[in-house]
């Protein structure tokens, strides 16, 4: 099944509460909370307090991508506010496998993201603990920017792998998903689309972009 996951980074934080609801409302199936440290990424983002107001204000289920260096410090913290599935990069990890068994551990779902340079080569020894994989369409760090057309193949090839090992995670894409994007995505084999700057809180580029018709139009 096909889902939506609108960017809760790019909503105006003023407007946090009403276009959550608005998105809810909309038909948004969970909501995707960027965390960014400084240094796994060169900029900063949101954080455990966002996560646990995004879970007071909607009833959606929420997916955090952890851009963090040393991930597993703050996992049971992420877990604690409430996010139901939780994201560590591939890149920042030095033993994934315990990593993602820690995430099952607290009673959320697991997930790894991939950087669009990072080949799918250590996936068949994470599927048995991978309930998502997050395939960046951008390098992570920043909304607006534009996607890497490499991430095509690499869809087509996962598919491949993940049919090879009968498995089925959720298959998450990040980075410039819109109208123009979106429909290649889906029949490369993503299910799961974030929806950010892009595709969603500034299309069209207004002051004040409708959410809900830009919503309804992907
Ligand atoms: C980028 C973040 C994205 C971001 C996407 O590092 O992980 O979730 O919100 O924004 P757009 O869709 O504008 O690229
Ligand atoms: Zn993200």
């Amino acid at each position: 099944m096909n889902k939506i996951s609108p960017s809760v980074m790019c909503i105006p934080p003023l407007e946090l509460k009403s276009q959550l609801k608005a998105l809810e409302r909309a038909g948004a199936d969970q909501f995707h909370i960027d965390v960014m440290d400084g240094h796994f990424v060169s900029n900063f983002s949101l954080n455990q307090s966002i996560v646990a107001a995004v879970k007071q204000a909607t009833g959606l289920p929420v997916d955090v991508h952890l851009m963090i260096e040393d991930p597993d410090r703050y996992i049971p913290e992420f877990a604690a506010a409430g996010a139901d599935i939780l994201i560590p990069h591939l890149e920042a990890l030095r033993q994934p496998i315990r990593t993602l068994k820690l995430i099952r551990s607290q009673g959320r779902k697991a997930g790894i993201a991939l950087n669009p340079a990072t080949d799918i080569n250590a996936l068949p020894y994470l599927l048995d603990y991978l309930d998502v994989i997050l395939v960046m369409t951008v390098e992570p760090g920043f909304a607006g920017q534009t996607l890497i057309p490499g991430v095509f193949g690499k869809l087509a090839r996962l598919r491949g792998l993940l049919a090879e090992h009968g498995k089925a995670p959720d298959i998450m894409v990040d980075g410039q998903i819109m109208e123009t994007t979106a429909p290649r995505l889906v029949a490369a084999g993503a299910n799961v689309l974030v929806l950010g700057s892009s595709g969603l809180f500034n299309h069209p580029p207004a002051e004040f972009p409708d959410v809900v018709a830009a919503f309804r139009t992907l």
